[in-house]
């Protein structure tokens, strides 16, 4: 954390032109929640030609990536340690985003916890708005009702259309490496949903 920060980790507090961050002005792509960042990390070296901007609050996670990155040399990703839906709001510039990924956020299997969930209708008006005409939300959940709340909230947007060819899950694209937390869904023996969704 110490060592690499700085070159890393973006302030909450102050407005950025993402293209100077990178220094130049190729497809942007916004990850929420990456846990320990090997899956991130795994994409942007995959895609050189992309940047991306990850999002976590856990802050052992962000360790993990800051030491993936460092150890990797990648320069196409910046972190903020941060709450995901503030920075989309406030410092992500409206129509601006190619992709937004949410790979196995956290699935609040209670009931009574539904609420907590991440993907609510504010959720997709504010993806809606970040993304540029053209651009996708992948979400992934070992979570079948959570699946199933997003299929449903996803599909009630006109904004969006599904890129499913049954119009509900997607298999998943290569583009996609296995996350810590999907090993551990497999290992417990949950399936797996891939939502994609496009910006009409
Ligand atoms: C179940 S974990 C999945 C992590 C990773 N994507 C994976 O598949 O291994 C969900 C992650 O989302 C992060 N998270 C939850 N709410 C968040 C928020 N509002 N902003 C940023 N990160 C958040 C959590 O800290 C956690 O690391």
């Amino acid at each position: 954390m110490d060592s690499h920060w700085d070159r890393y980790c973006l302030d909450p507090k102050v407005e950025y032109n993402f293209a100077q961050v990178f220094g130049r002005d190729a497809p942007l792509f916004v990850e929420i929640g990456f846990g320990n960042g090997e899956s991130l990390a795994r994409m942007a070296a995959a895609n050189p030609d992309k940047d991306y901007i990850g999002i976590e609050v856990h802050r052992p996670g962000v360790g993990h990536l800051l030491m993936l990155l460092n150890q990797q040399g990648l320069n196409n990703v910046r972190i903020y340690c941060h709450d995901a839906i503030e920075i989309m709001e406030h410092k992500v510039a409206d129509h601006s985003l190619a992709g937004v990924h949410l790979f196995f956020p956290d699935p609040w299997p209670k009931k009574k916890h539904h609420k907590r969930r991440i993907v609510r209708p504010g959720f997709v008006d504010l993806l809606v708005r970040k993304l540029k005409p053209g651009g996708y939300f992948h979400a992934a959940t070992d979570w079948e009702n959570y699946a199933e709340a997003m299929l449903a909230v996803l599909s009630e947007s006109s904004r969006l259309k599904n890129t499913s060819p049954t119009n509900d899950y997607c298999q998943c694209p290569e583009y996609r490496p296995l996350t810590k937390f999907e090993q551990r869904g497999l290992r417990l023996g949950h399936g797996v949903w891939d939502l994609i969704f496009i910006k009409k």
